[in-house]
């Protein structure tokens, strides 16, 4: 029998006279990759954030295991729902270690503050904390780099420690939001990887992707959303063969070589930075597609300003100075 790890009845999200989220009912059960695919701006990020607490929806309830969560991030993470973001919240200037122990903050008895203080009953949680931290950075592949400023990692490894740091809050359902953008296509088989490894650790997964190939190979269900509506939802065959879906995708491939599928990888990434940044400057956008390149050497500049995109993100409520402090909590 299946569970429902997450319920969604009847979700909508207003913001003045648009409705970015409208009557969405939305399940996963324990054991299931779902995706959640659209075109851009029908809402996804917007529904992501409604599960996570980040917005209240106007209407509508979701429950977690069968109890209704209140509309609070870090009570949503407690309750056991993590998630990464569309445009990667690292703390910058804190190693890939540190990352990830920030994320366990929710799950130790001492608390945030005691960690940060280094109090007395610290050390051995401390200990224990470390060593589930490691076998996390060992889990996505980052292990030799625990050392290092998250803010130097190249993109691909930014958005693995990202995912790396949502699964150390114990998740039991983890919220990907287009984990790949910008990712090159042996990162992205990899990131399928290291889903299915998350699924088979127990951890049901749900995704927002505009690859249509990563989806379709991943997930047991697909549902696709636009503009606020759930117009269909089934196995990749069923939404694969939909004409509604294919209409609502005019013009963005589905199958095809690998060279249309990259190319509507770049152009995905640089649409979701170009328009999820109002202060983007000209060479922000250009991020994703350059660290895109094989050849390129992630220069600290780029990884900086990947770093940097998160400020301008629209579901980022705080100015680049506290987005260190509340990212925790958003968790
Ligand atoms: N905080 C916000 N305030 C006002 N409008 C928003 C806000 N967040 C998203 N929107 C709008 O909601 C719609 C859906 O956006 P989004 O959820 O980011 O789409 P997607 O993730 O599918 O690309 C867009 O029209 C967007 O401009
Ligand atoms: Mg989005």
């Amino acid at each position: 029998m299946t569970t429902p790890v997450l319920e969604a009845r009847d979700v909508t999200m207003r913001f003045g006279g648009l409705t970015a989220v409208r009557s969405v009912d939305f399940t996963v059960n324990s054991g299931e990759i779902v995706g959640l695919i659209g075109p851009n701006g029908a809402g996804k990020t917007t529904f992501f954030n409604c599960l996570t607490g980040l917005y209240v929806p106007t209407e509508g309830t979701v429950a977690y295991q069968g109890r209704v969560l209140p509309p609070k991030p870090h009570l949503v993470t407690q309750a056991g729902i993590a998630r990464t973001f569309q445009n990667i919240r690292l703390f910058a200037n804190m190693t890939v270690l540190e990352n990830v122990l920030v994320g366990r903050h929710t799950r130790t008895k001492e608390g945030l503050w005691s960690a940060l203080l280094r109090g007395p009953g610290f050390r051995k949680a401390e200990k224990e904390s470390e060593a589930k931290a490691m076998e996390l950075l060992e889990f996505v592949g980052l292990a030799a780099k625990r050392d290092h400023l998250a803010r130097n990692l190249p993109y691909g490894e930014q958005r693995k420690l990202e995912i790396a740091r949502a699964l150390a809050s114990e998740p039991g359902l983890l919220l990907l939001d287009e984990p790949t953008a910008g990712m090159n296509p042996q990162e992205t088989r990899a990131t399928e990887e290291l889903v299915f490894a998350i699924r088979d650790k127990g951890v049901a997964v749900l995704v927002i992707e505009h690859d249509m190939r990563f989806i379709f190979n991943l997930c047991d269900r697909v549902a696709v959303l636009v503009q606020g509506e759930k117009l269909v939802e089934g196995t990749s065959e069923v939404v694969q063969a939909d004409e509604r879906v294919v209409a609502a995708y005019l013009g963005e491939p589905f199958e095809g070589d690998p060279g249309e599928a990259e190319a509507a990888e770049v152009e995905a990434a640089e649409a979701a930075a170009a328009s999820e940044s109002d202060t983007a400057a000209p060479s922000e956008t250009g991020t994703a597609a350059a660290s895109e390149s094989d050849t390129a050497t992630p220069s600290e500049t780029e990884s900086e300003t990947a770093v940097a995109e998160s400020t301008g993100d629209p579901e980022d409520t705080t100015d680049a100075e506290s987005t260190g402090t509340t990212e925790g909590e958003a968790q």
